[in-house]
């Protein structure tokens, strides 16, 4: 951290009454999204201040459900789907200064047990659902029923995907220009796609050798082709918008696809190289050009992590089904899961 650079907890601390009360417990679900214009560099590290905005879509059902309840050991606790970690893993380490943030020098030892039904950091995004559904149980075990936006911006603080994981369906996150980035939030865009179907290619669920936070400072601070990424990301955050106005499908695919591919080289172009492929993805990104070729209306997006995302539509899925037979299909517009959920948790 620079010196007289605003930290967190200053952050947070302004937003907190003087005495906590907590409820008996609280719980909070969110679902991962998959960024169709990317978020890859940041302008500032303690803040999780990204370098452009990005555009995501929610995966519904998919994500982290997290209670919160208090240790009457009087010893926090992080339990992992089902598993005790110790106070000195990293997950349970990460998670414990995030709850600091929001308790500070306040007594309240807590049992923070969350669960993912999605692979935990394969590429797959739980880092944003995991921190989306802790600041979402924070609100409402301290009672402090904030605002969606701002609960966004804390969410990013944790991790900044996590700031798209607070609403449901197509979410932009701004990048804000604010010192104390309370203007870099996301928010939900008033579209729904009942049609779009995101089909995840799993190619592998282990844990990726270096997490997102690292590879992007690598690249930022060692690929010569970085400095083409702020621009080719604004270019393609305007073309989804306006793909998302015309009811354009095809055009919102082939630009996440471009965007996601872009990202990708800025990654390899890093030294010591990022590459998070692995010999299958490439053999499915051919799948998909390949079936594109036959006509049929596919695209792919790729993270940090092997495992693709193809994005096609609901008349398609039995076909892509046969194609890729692991394949796990999402509804992101289904009925039930349009929701926004930090209005949502505030009620409850
Ligand atoms: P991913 O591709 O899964 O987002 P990252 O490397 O970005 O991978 O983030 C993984 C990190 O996210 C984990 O090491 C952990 O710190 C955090 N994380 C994942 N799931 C949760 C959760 N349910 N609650 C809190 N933090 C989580
Ligand atoms: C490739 O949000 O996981 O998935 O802010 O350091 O926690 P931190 O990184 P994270 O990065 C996500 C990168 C990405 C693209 C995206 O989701 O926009
Ligand atoms: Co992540």
């Amino acid at each position: 951290m620079l010196r007289n650079e605003l930290t967190k907890a200053d952050i947070v601390a302004r937003y907190l009454p003087k005495k906590l009360i907590a409820v008996d417990q609280a719980e909070a679900f969110a679902p991962s999204n998959i960024a169709l214009c990317k978020y890859w560099g940041k302008r500032q590290n303690e803040l999780n201040l990204p370098v452009n905005s990005s555009l995501s879509v929610s995966l519904a059902h998919l994500g982290s459900h997290t209670q919160i309840r208090p240790a009457t050991s009087g010893e926090d606790q992080v339990i992992l789907n089902g598993q005790v970690l110790t106070a000195d893993t990293p997950f349970a380490a990460k998670v414990i200064s995030f709850v600091n943030l929001f308790r500070g020098q306040q007594n309240y030892p807590l049992i923070v047990d969350t669960r993912n039904n999605i692979p935990t950091a394969a590429g797959l995004a739980s880092s944003a659902s995991g921190f989306a559904a802790l600041t979402l149980a924070l609100n409402q075990y301290f009672q402090l029923a904030l605002p969606d936006t701002v609960l966004s911006a804390f969410a990013r603080m944790g991790s900044g995907s996590a700031s798209r994981s607070v609403f449901t369906g197509f979410v932009e996150w701004r990048m804000g220009q604010q010192e104390d980035g309370m203007d870099s939030h996301a928010f939900p865009l008033d579209v729904s796609w009942p049609d779009l179907r995101v089909g995840l290619v799993k190619v592998s669920s282990a844990q990726k050798a270096v997490d997102s936070r690292a590879g992007m400072k690598r690249t930022v601070e060692t690929s010569g082709l970085y400095q083409s990424w702020p621009a080719q990301a604004a270019r393609d955050l305007e073309t989804i918008h306006q793909a998302l106005i015309d009811d354009d499908f095809s055009q919102l695919g082939a630009t996440a696809e471009h965007n996601a591919m872009s990202m990708h080289a800025t990654m390899i172009a890093s030294w010591p190289p990022l590459l998070y492929w692995q010999a299958e993805s490439v053999a499915a990104m051919q799948r998909v050009w390949a079936l594109r070729e036959a006509g049929v209306e596919v695209y792919f997006t790729m993270d940090a992590g092997p495992n693709l995302k193809l994005l096609f539509k609901a008349k398609d899925q039995l076909l892509l089904e046969t194609e890729f037979p692991d394949l796990e299909v999402v509804a992101p517009f289904a009925e039930d899961s349009k929701t926004n959920l930090a209005s949502e948790s505030v009620n409850a």
